[in-house]
Protein backbone atom coordinates (compact mmCIF):
# COMPACT_ATOMS: atom_id res chain seq x y z
CA UNK A 1 0.00 0.00 0.00
CA UNK A 2 2.78 2.14 0.60
CA UNK A 3 5.09 1.00 -2.44
CA UNK A 4 5.44 3.53 -4.65
CA UNK A 5 3.84 6.77 -2.76
CA UNK A 6 5.30 10.17 -2.52
CA UNK A 7 4.94 11.30 1.42
CA UNK A 8 5.46 14.34 2.38
CA UNK A 9 6.75 14.15 6.11
CA UNK A 10 6.03 17.11 8.43
CA UNK A 11 8.23 17.56 11.39
CA UNK A 12 7.56 20.53 13.71
CA UNK A 13 8.66 21.62 17.01
CA UNK A 14 8.37 19.23 19.64
CA UNK A 15 10.91 16.47 21.73
CA UNK A 16 9.40 13.99 19.50
CA UNK A 17 10.94 15.17 16.76
CA UNK A 18 13.52 12.60 17.16
CA UNK A 19 10.79 9.81 16.75
CA UNK A 20 10.42 11.01 13.21
CA UNK A 21 13.30 9.64 12.26
CA UNK A 22 11.64 6.44 12.60
CA UNK A 23 9.05 6.92 11.21
CA UNK A 24 10.85 8.00 8.16
CA UNK A 25 13.03 4.92 7.56
CA UNK A 26 10.33 2.29 8.10
CA UNK A 27 7.79 4.28 5.79
CA UNK A 28 11.35 4.30 2.90
CA UNK A 29 11.36 0.15 3.98
CA UNK A 30 7.94 -0.08 3.38
CA UNK A 31 8.85 1.31 -0.30
CA UNK A 32 7.45 4.90 0.02
CA UNK A 33 9.21 8.46 -1.25
CA UNK A 34 9.26 10.19 1.67
CA UNK A 35 10.08 13.84 1.22
CA UNK A 36 10.54 15.66 4.58
CA UNK A 37 9.83 19.08 5.67
CA UNK A 38 11.02 20.70 8.83
CA UNK A 39 9.49 23.62 10.84
CA UNK A 40 12.35 26.09 11.94
CA UNK A 41 11.27 24.71 15.57
CA UNK A 42 11.49 21.25 14.50
CA UNK A 43 15.47 21.96 13.90
CA UNK A 44 15.84 23.11 17.60
CA UNK A 45 15.30 19.10 18.26
CA UNK A 46 16.12 17.40 15.37
CA UNK A 47 19.82 17.91 12.61
CA UNK A 48 18.28 18.58 9.16
CA UNK A 49 21.36 15.84 7.94
CA UNK A 50 19.93 13.19 10.24
CA UNK A 51 16.42 13.26 8.18
CA UNK A 52 18.18 14.17 4.91
CA UNK A 53 20.47 10.87 5.02
CA UNK A 54 17.49 8.53 5.95
CA UNK A 55 14.73 10.06 3.45
CA UNK A 56 14.74 9.25 -0.45
CA UNK A 57 15.15 13.05 -1.14
CA UNK A 58 16.72 16.36 1.48
CA UNK A 59 14.63 18.15 4.20
CA UNK A 60 12.96 21.07 2.91
CA UNK A 61 12.45 23.98 5.17
CA UNK A 62 12.22 26.98 3.45
CA UNK A 63 9.34 28.88 0.89
CA UNK A 64 12.36 31.20 -0.39
CA UNK A 65 15.40 29.22 -1.11
CA UNK A 66 14.58 26.14 -2.82
CA UNK A 67 15.37 24.78 -6.10
CA UNK A 68 11.34 25.18 -7.38
CA UNK A 69 9.71 28.35 -7.24
CA UNK A 70 6.70 27.66 -5.76
CA UNK A 71 7.61 24.90 -3.50
CA UNK A 72 4.69 25.74 -1.38
CA UNK A 73 1.85 24.14 -4.02
CA UNK A 74 4.05 21.82 -6.06
CA UNK A 75 4.81 19.09 -2.87
CA UNK A 76 1.24 19.40 -1.62
CA UNK A 77 0.36 18.84 -5.49
CA UNK A 78 2.45 15.82 -5.87
CA UNK A 79 1.92 14.27 -2.43
CA UNK A 80 0.00 10.59 -2.55
CA UNK A 81 -0.22 11.32 1.76
CA UNK A 82 1.12 13.94 4.27
CA UNK A 83 1.97 13.00 7.66
CA UNK A 84 3.02 15.27 10.52
CA UNK A 85 4.60 13.45 13.23
CA UNK A 86 5.06 15.16 15.99
CA UNK A 87 2.39 17.79 15.29
CA UNK A 88 2.36 20.43 17.88
CA UNK A 89 -0.31 22.23 19.24
CA UNK A 90 0.52 25.52 17.00
CA UNK A 91 0.80 23.70 13.82
CA UNK A 92 -2.54 22.24 14.53
CA UNK A 93 -3.81 25.44 14.96
CA UNK A 94 -2.48 26.85 12.08
CA UNK A 95 -3.93 24.41 10.05
CA UNK A 96 -7.39 24.49 11.74
CA UNK A 97 -7.30 28.53 10.84
CA UNK A 98 -6.21 27.58 7.61
CA UNK A 99 -2.54 29.75 8.23
CA UNK A 100 -0.20 29.69 5.58
CA UNK A 101 3.27 30.89 7.44
CA UNK A 102 5.58 28.48 6.26
CA UNK A 103 6.28 25.92 4.21
CA UNK A 104 4.88 22.77 5.58
CA UNK A 105 1.71 24.86 6.44
CA UNK A 106 1.24 26.15 2.68
CA UNK A 107 2.23 22.52 1.62
CA UNK A 108 -0.88 21.53 3.78
CA UNK A 109 -3.72 24.27 2.89
CA UNK A 110 -2.26 23.08 -1.31
CA UNK A 111 -2.92 19.58 -1.19
CA UNK A 112 -6.02 17.58 -2.06
CA UNK A 113 -4.01 14.32 -0.54
CA UNK A 114 -5.19 12.47 2.49
CA UNK A 115 -3.60 14.26 6.03
CA UNK A 116 -2.48 12.51 8.98
CA UNK A 117 -1.53 14.55 12.14
CA UNK A 118 -0.04 12.41 15.48
CA UNK A 119 -0.03 15.29 17.59
CA UNK A 120 2.55 15.17 20.86
CA UNK A 121 2.41 17.51 24.07
CA UNK A 122 1.87 17.60 27.18
CA UNK A 123 -0.73 16.56 28.71
CA UNK A 124 -2.26 19.84 30.00
CA UNK A 125 -1.83 21.28 26.40
CA UNK A 126 -3.40 18.08 24.94
CA UNK A 127 -6.65 18.81 26.97
CA UNK A 128 -6.87 22.09 26.48
CA UNK A 129 -10.32 22.68 24.72
CA UNK A 130 -8.46 25.05 22.10
CA UNK A 131 -6.14 21.82 20.89
CA UNK A 132 -9.16 19.81 20.91
CA UNK A 133 -11.72 22.32 19.14
CA UNK A 134 -9.02 22.39 16.55
CA UNK A 135 -8.91 18.57 16.41
CA UNK A 136 -12.25 18.53 16.29
CA UNK A 137 -12.38 21.15 13.46
CA UNK A 138 -9.44 18.89 11.53
CA UNK A 139 -11.74 15.41 11.63
CA UNK A 140 -14.56 17.25 10.50
CA UNK A 141 -12.41 17.95 7.24
CA UNK A 142 -11.15 14.50 6.96
CA UNK A 143 -8.26 15.07 8.87
CA UNK A 144 -6.80 11.85 10.23
CA UNK A 145 -5.35 11.73 13.68
CA UNK A 146 -3.28 9.53 15.58
CA UNK A 147 -3.75 9.93 19.07
CA UNK A 148 -0.53 10.05 21.09
CA UNK A 149 -0.36 7.59 23.87
CA UNK A 150 0.09 8.08 27.57
CA UNK A 151 3.07 7.90 29.06
CA UNK A 152 6.67 9.10 30.50
CA UNK A 153 7.05 13.11 28.87
CA UNK A 154 9.80 15.65 28.63
CA UNK A 155 10.70 16.51 31.68
CA UNK A 156 9.93 13.37 33.92
CA UNK A 157 5.87 14.09 33.72
CA UNK A 158 3.67 11.19 32.82
CA UNK A 159 0.02 11.65 31.10
CA UNK A 160 -1.66 11.74 27.44
CA UNK A 161 0.44 13.33 25.08
CA UNK A 162 3.15 11.09 24.07
CA UNK A 163 3.42 10.93 19.99
CA UNK A 164 2.07 7.42 19.39
CA UNK A 165 4.68 5.01 18.32
CA UNK A 166 5.95 4.84 14.70
CA UNK A 167 4.23 1.52 14.15
CA UNK A 168 1.03 3.11 14.37
CA UNK A 169 1.80 5.69 12.82
CA UNK A 170 2.78 3.77 9.16
CA UNK A 171 -0.39 2.05 9.84
CA UNK A 172 -2.55 5.08 10.03
CA UNK A 173 -0.57 6.18 6.97
CA UNK A 174 -1.46 2.71 5.27
CA UNK A 175 -4.84 3.21 6.07
CA UNK A 176 -5.16 6.48 4.69
CA UNK A 177 -3.97 5.49 1.47
CA UNK A 178 -6.03 2.47 1.42
CA UNK A 179 -9.84 2.87 0.46
CA UNK A 180 -10.26 -0.90 1.91
CA UNK A 181 -13.65 -2.76 1.81
CA UNK A 182 -15.25 -0.13 4.38
CA UNK A 183 -13.97 3.14 3.16
CA UNK A 184 -16.83 5.86 2.56
CA UNK A 185 -19.02 3.94 5.34
CA UNK A 186 -19.56 6.01 8.92
CA UNK A 187 -19.17 3.44 11.86
CA UNK A 188 -19.57 4.06 15.42
CA UNK A 189 -18.62 1.52 18.04
CA UNK A 190 -19.39 1.68 21.83
CA UNK A 191 -16.82 -0.19 24.37
CA UNK A 192 -16.18 -0.55 28.01
CA UNK A 193 -18.66 -0.52 30.89
CA UNK A 194 -20.64 2.20 32.63
CA UNK A 195 -20.43 3.72 35.39
CA UNK A 196 -23.25 5.47 37.65
CA UNK A 197 -22.48 7.20 40.40
CA UNK A 198 -23.79 6.73 44.00
CA UNK A 199 -22.39 9.51 45.47
CA UNK A 200 -19.46 11.88 44.72
CA UNK A 201 -16.77 8.88 44.78
CA UNK A 202 -18.61 5.27 44.38
CA UNK A 203 -19.99 4.43 41.38
CA UNK A 204 -21.77 1.32 40.20
CA UNK A 205 -19.82 -0.42 37.51
CA UNK A 206 -19.09 -3.68 35.73
CA UNK A 207 -16.50 -5.54 34.51
CA UNK A 208 -15.92 -4.69 30.95
CA UNK A 209 -12.35 -3.73 29.76
CA UNK A 210 -13.82 -2.10 26.30
CA UNK A 211 -10.66 -4.66 24.74
CA UNK A 212 -13.90 -6.15 22.54
CA UNK A 213 -15.19 -2.85 21.27
CA UNK A 214 -11.75 -1.35 20.62
CA UNK A 215 -10.70 -4.30 18.71
CA UNK A 216 -13.99 -4.04 16.54
CA UNK A 217 -13.31 -0.35 16.11
CA UNK A 218 -9.33 -0.60 14.81
CA UNK A 219 -10.75 -3.54 12.53
CA UNK A 220 -13.13 -1.20 10.87
CA UNK A 221 -11.27 1.52 10.61
CA UNK A 222 -7.72 -1.16 9.21
CA UNK A 223 -10.64 -1.69 6.52
CA UNK A 224 -11.22 2.33 5.47
CA UNK A 225 -14.27 3.28 7.68
CA UNK A 226 -14.05 6.76 9.26
CA UNK A 227 -14.81 5.53 12.87
CA UNK A 228 -16.08 6.56 15.83
CA UNK A 229 -15.46 5.12 19.10
CA UNK A 230 -17.83 6.00 22.38
CA UNK A 231 -16.31 4.73 25.02
CA UNK A 232 -16.08 4.74 28.96
CA UNK A 233 -12.08 3.09 29.77
CA UNK A 234 -9.28 5.29 29.20
CA UNK A 235 -7.10 3.04 26.48
CA UNK A 236 -4.93 4.78 23.76
CA UNK A 237 -7.45 5.27 20.85
CA UNK A 238 -6.39 2.71 17.50
CA UNK A 239 -5.19 4.52 14.94
CA UNK A 240 -7.22 6.56 13.07
CA UNK A 241 -10.03 6.19 15.25
CA UNK A 242 -11.98 8.85 16.42
CA UNK A 243 -12.38 8.93 20.26
CA UNK A 244 -15.46 9.99 22.14
CA UNK A 245 -15.36 9.41 26.31
CA UNK A 246 -18.63 9.05 28.36
CA UNK A 247 -19.07 7.82 31.86
CA UNK A 248 -22.80 6.84 32.25
CA UNK A 249 -25.26 5.36 30.64
CA UNK A 250 -26.99 8.58 30.34
CA UNK A 251 -23.88 9.74 28.70
CA UNK A 252 -23.68 7.12 26.51
CA UNK A 253 -27.09 7.04 24.91
CA UNK A 254 -26.68 10.76 24.16
CA UNK A 255 -23.61 10.59 22.49
CA UNK A 256 -24.90 7.56 20.64
CA UNK A 257 -28.04 8.77 19.53
CA UNK A 258 -26.66 11.75 18.09
CA UNK A 259 -23.77 9.54 16.21
CA UNK A 260 -26.04 6.69 14.58
CA UNK A 261 -28.20 9.19 13.42
CA UNK A 262 -26.10 9.18 10.17
CA UNK A 263 -24.27 6.27 10.74
CA UNK A 264 -23.87 2.97 8.09
CA UNK A 265 -22.84 0.76 11.00
CA UNK A 266 -23.81 0.64 14.89
CA UNK A 267 -22.17 -1.91 17.02
CA UNK A 268 -22.63 -1.86 20.60
CA UNK A 269 -20.06 -3.45 21.95
CA UNK A 270 -20.77 -1.95 25.59
CA UNK A 271 -22.01 -3.45 28.91
CA UNK A 272 -24.29 -0.94 29.91
CA UNK A 273 -25.45 -0.67 33.08
CA UNK A 274 -29.22 -2.03 33.42
CA UNK A 275 -29.99 0.06 36.46
CA UNK A 276 -28.89 3.40 37.98
CA UNK A 277 -28.68 5.20 41.73
CA UNK A 278 -32.44 7.39 41.15
CA UNK A 279 -30.43 10.09 43.68
CA UNK A 280 -26.72 10.74 43.88
CA UNK A 281 -26.02 11.90 47.17
CA UNK A 282 -24.43 15.31 47.60
CA UNK A 283 -20.72 14.91 48.78
CA UNK A 284 -19.12 11.78 49.81
CA UNK A 285 -21.33 9.34 51.92
CA UNK A 286 -19.83 9.33 55.43
CA UNK A 287 -19.18 5.71 57.03
CA UNK A 288 -21.19 6.96 60.26
CA UNK A 289 -24.46 7.31 58.21
CA UNK A 290 -25.06 4.06 58.05
CA UNK A 291 -25.39 1.99 54.80
CA UNK A 292 -26.71 5.12 52.29
CA UNK A 293 -30.36 3.98 50.91
CA UNK A 294 -29.72 2.65 47.42
CA UNK A 295 -32.69 2.77 45.39
CA UNK A 296 -32.05 2.02 41.84
CA UNK A 297 -33.95 3.07 38.58
CA UNK A 298 -33.83 1.39 35.06
CA UNK A 299 -31.64 3.07 32.79
CA UNK A 300 -32.65 3.62 28.88
CA UNK A 301 -31.84 0.78 26.70
CA UNK A 302 -29.84 2.69 23.92
CA UNK A 303 -29.46 -0.23 21.91
CA UNK A 304 -33.34 -0.24 21.48
CA UNK A 305 -33.78 2.91 20.89
CA UNK A 306 -30.97 3.10 17.88
CA UNK A 307 -33.24 0.25 16.68
CA UNK A 308 -36.25 2.21 17.08
CA UNK A 309 -35.07 4.92 15.25
CA UNK A 310 -32.69 3.34 12.91
CA UNK A 311 -32.59 5.01 9.42
CA UNK A 312 -33.05 3.01 6.29
CA UNK A 313 -29.67 1.38 5.29
CA UNK A 314 -28.01 0.92 8.65
CA UNK A 315 -26.95 -2.15 9.94
CA UNK A 316 -27.31 -2.36 13.69
CA UNK A 317 -25.24 -5.17 15.91
CA UNK A 318 -25.86 -5.91 19.38
CA UNK A 319 -23.83 -7.86 21.42
CA UNK A 320 -25.37 -10.24 23.82
CA UNK A 321 -23.80 -11.15 27.36
CA UNK A 322 -25.19 -14.44 28.41
CA UNK A 323 -24.93 -17.54 30.67
CA UNK A 324 -27.58 -19.29 29.95
CA UNK A 325 -29.46 -20.20 27.04
CA UNK A 326 -27.31 -18.35 25.36
CA UNK A 327 -28.78 -18.53 21.76
CA UNK A 328 -32.38 -18.41 22.78
CA UNK A 329 -31.69 -15.33 24.91
CA UNK A 330 -29.76 -13.54 22.09
CA UNK A 331 -32.62 -14.19 19.26
CA UNK A 332 -35.13 -12.43 22.05
CA UNK A 333 -32.86 -9.31 21.91
CA UNK A 334 -32.07 -9.55 17.99
CA UNK A 335 -36.20 -9.12 17.38
CA UNK A 336 -36.84 -6.75 20.51
CA UNK A 337 -34.31 -4.62 19.64
CA UNK A 338 -34.64 -4.47 15.47
CA UNK A 339 -31.05 -5.75 14.97
CA UNK A 340 -29.54 -7.01 12.06
CA UNK A 341 -26.90 -9.38 13.61
CA UNK A 342 -26.54 -10.23 17.81
CA UNK A 343 -23.02 -11.46 19.00
CA UNK A 344 -24.13 -13.97 21.91
CA UNK A 345 -21.20 -14.44 24.51
CA UNK A 346 -21.32 -17.10 27.07
CA UNK A 347 -19.60 -15.08 29.71
CA UNK A 348 -20.05 -18.21 32.23
CA UNK A 349 -17.23 -20.02 29.66
CA UNK A 350 -13.29 -19.80 30.51
CA UNK A 351 -11.67 -17.40 28.45
CA UNK A 352 -15.18 -15.63 26.83
CA UNK A 353 -16.40 -11.73 27.74
CA UNK A 354 -15.32 -9.64 29.97
CA UNK A 355 -11.79 -8.73 30.25
CA UNK A 356 -10.01 -11.36 28.60
CA UNK A 357 -8.22 -11.13 25.47
CA UNK A 358 -10.02 -13.83 23.68
CA UNK A 359 -13.60 -14.37 23.32
CA UNK A 360 -15.41 -17.15 21.63
CA UNK A 361 -19.26 -15.96 19.87
CA UNK A 362 -22.16 -17.10 17.91
CA UNK A 363 -23.41 -14.52 14.85
CA UNK A 364 -27.21 -14.37 15.01
CA UNK A 365 -27.87 -12.60 11.84
CA UNK A 366 -31.67 -11.54 11.74
CA UNK A 367 -32.24 -13.50 8.36
CA UNK A 368 -32.24 -16.37 10.88
CA UNK A 369 -28.43 -17.58 9.94
CA UNK A 370 -26.46 -18.89 12.69
CA UNK A 371 -22.61 -19.25 13.00
CA UNK A 372 -20.01 -19.83 15.81
CA UNK A 373 -16.92 -18.48 16.27
CA UNK A 374 -14.66 -20.54 18.50
CA UNK A 375 -12.43 -19.19 20.97
CA UNK A 376 -9.89 -16.84 19.20
CA UNK A 377 -8.43 -13.35 20.27
CA UNK A 378 -10.91 -10.50 20.43
CA UNK A 379 -8.96 -9.06 17.20
CA UNK A 380 -10.20 -12.25 15.37
CA UNK A 381 -13.47 -11.80 16.80
CA UNK A 382 -13.89 -8.54 15.41
CA UNK A 383 -11.89 -9.61 12.11
CA UNK A 384 -15.35 -11.87 11.78
CA UNK A 385 -18.54 -9.40 12.83
CA UNK A 386 -17.12 -6.75 10.32
CA UNK A 387 -16.84 -9.92 7.90
CA UNK A 388 -20.53 -10.58 8.61
CA UNK A 389 -21.65 -6.67 8.28
CA UNK A 390 -19.94 -6.51 5.08
CA UNK A 391 -21.79 -9.19 3.42
CA UNK A 392 -24.98 -8.37 5.14
CA UNK A 393 -24.71 -5.07 3.82
CA UNK A 394 -23.18 -6.66 0.36
CA UNK A 395 -26.86 -8.67 -0.09
CA UNK A 396 -28.89 -5.87 -0.40
CA UNK A 397 -32.12 -8.33 0.26
CA UNK A 398 -31.15 -9.07 3.67
CA UNK A 399 -34.28 -8.12 6.00
CA UNK A 400 -33.81 -4.66 7.92
CA UNK A 401 -36.17 -4.95 10.71
CA UNK A 402 -38.08 -2.38 10.94
CA UNK A 403 -39.71 -0.78 14.65
CA UNK A 404 -42.97 -1.18 12.74
CA UNK A 405 -42.51 -4.98 13.17
CA UNK A 406 -44.71 -6.16 16.22
CA UNK A 407 -42.68 -7.18 19.37
CA UNK A 408 -44.37 -10.32 21.79
CA UNK A 409 -41.67 -9.54 24.62
CA UNK A 410 -41.76 -5.84 25.31
CA UNK A 411 -40.41 -5.65 28.87
CA UNK A 412 -38.36 -8.83 29.07
CA UNK A 413 -34.64 -8.55 29.90
CA UNK A 414 -32.14 -6.34 28.02
O1 LIG B 1 -15.21 -5.10 27.25
P1 LIG B 1 -14.60 -6.49 27.33
O2 LIG B 1 -13.91 -6.75 28.64
O3 LIG B 1 -13.75 -6.80 26.12
O4 LIG B 1 -15.84 -7.54 27.30
C1 LIG B 1 -16.61 -7.67 26.14
C2 LIG B 1 -18.12 -7.75 26.50
C3 LIG B 1 -18.38 -9.02 27.30
C4 LIG B 1 -18.55 -6.53 27.32
C5 LIG B 1 -18.88 -7.78 25.11
O5 LIG B 1 -18.47 -8.92 24.40
C6 LIG B 1 -20.39 -7.83 25.34
O6 LIG B 1 -21.00 -8.87 25.48
N1 LIG B 1 -21.03 -6.63 25.36
C7 LIG B 1 -22.46 -6.47 25.68
C8 LIG B 1 -22.65 -6.54 27.17
C9 LIG B 1 -24.11 -6.38 27.57
O7 LIG B 1 -24.43 -5.38 28.18
O8 LIG B 1 -24.92 -7.28 27.14
P2 LIG B 1 -26.53 -7.36 27.45
O9 LIG B 1 -26.94 -8.70 26.99
O10 LIG B 1 -26.81 -6.95 28.86
O11 LIG B 1 -27.14 -6.23 26.51
C10 LIG B 1 -27.60 -6.50 25.18
C11 LIG B 1 -27.26 -5.34 24.27
O12 LIG B 1 -28.02 -4.19 24.68
C12 LIG B 1 -25.81 -4.94 24.28
O13 LIG B 1 -25.42 -4.61 22.97
C13 LIG B 1 -25.78 -3.71 25.17
O14 LIG B 1 -24.77 -2.81 24.77
C14 LIG B 1 -27.15 -3.11 24.93
N2 LIG B 1 -27.73 -2.37 26.08
C15 LIG B 1 -27.97 -2.98 27.27
C16 LIG B 1 -28.55 -2.27 28.31
C17 LIG B 1 -28.86 -0.90 28.11
N3 LIG B 1 -29.39 -0.18 29.09
N4 LIG B 1 -28.62 -0.34 26.93
C18 LIG B 1 -28.06 -1.04 25.91
O15 LIG B 1 -27.84 -0.50 24.82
Amino acid sequence: MLAGKRIVLGVTGGIAAYKSVEVCRRLVDAGAHVIPVMTAGAEHFLGATTLSALASEPVQRSLWNEASPIPHTRLGQQADLIVIAPATARLLAAYAAGLSTDLLTNTLLATRAPVVVCPAMHTEMWEHPAVQDNLAVLRRRGVHVVEPDSGRLAGGDVGAGRLASPERIVAACAAALDGGPMAGWRVVVSAGGTREPIDAVRVIANRSSGKQGYAIAAEAARRGAAVTLVSTVDLPGPAGVTIERVETAAQMHEAMARLAADADVVVMAAAVADFRPVAVAAGKWKKDQGAPPIVLEPTPDILAALGAAKPAGQTLVGFAAETDDVVANAEGKLRRKHLDLIVANDVSRPGVGFQHDTNAVTLIRAGGRVDTVALATKERIAGCVLDTVCELRADSSHPTPTPAEPSAEQGASS
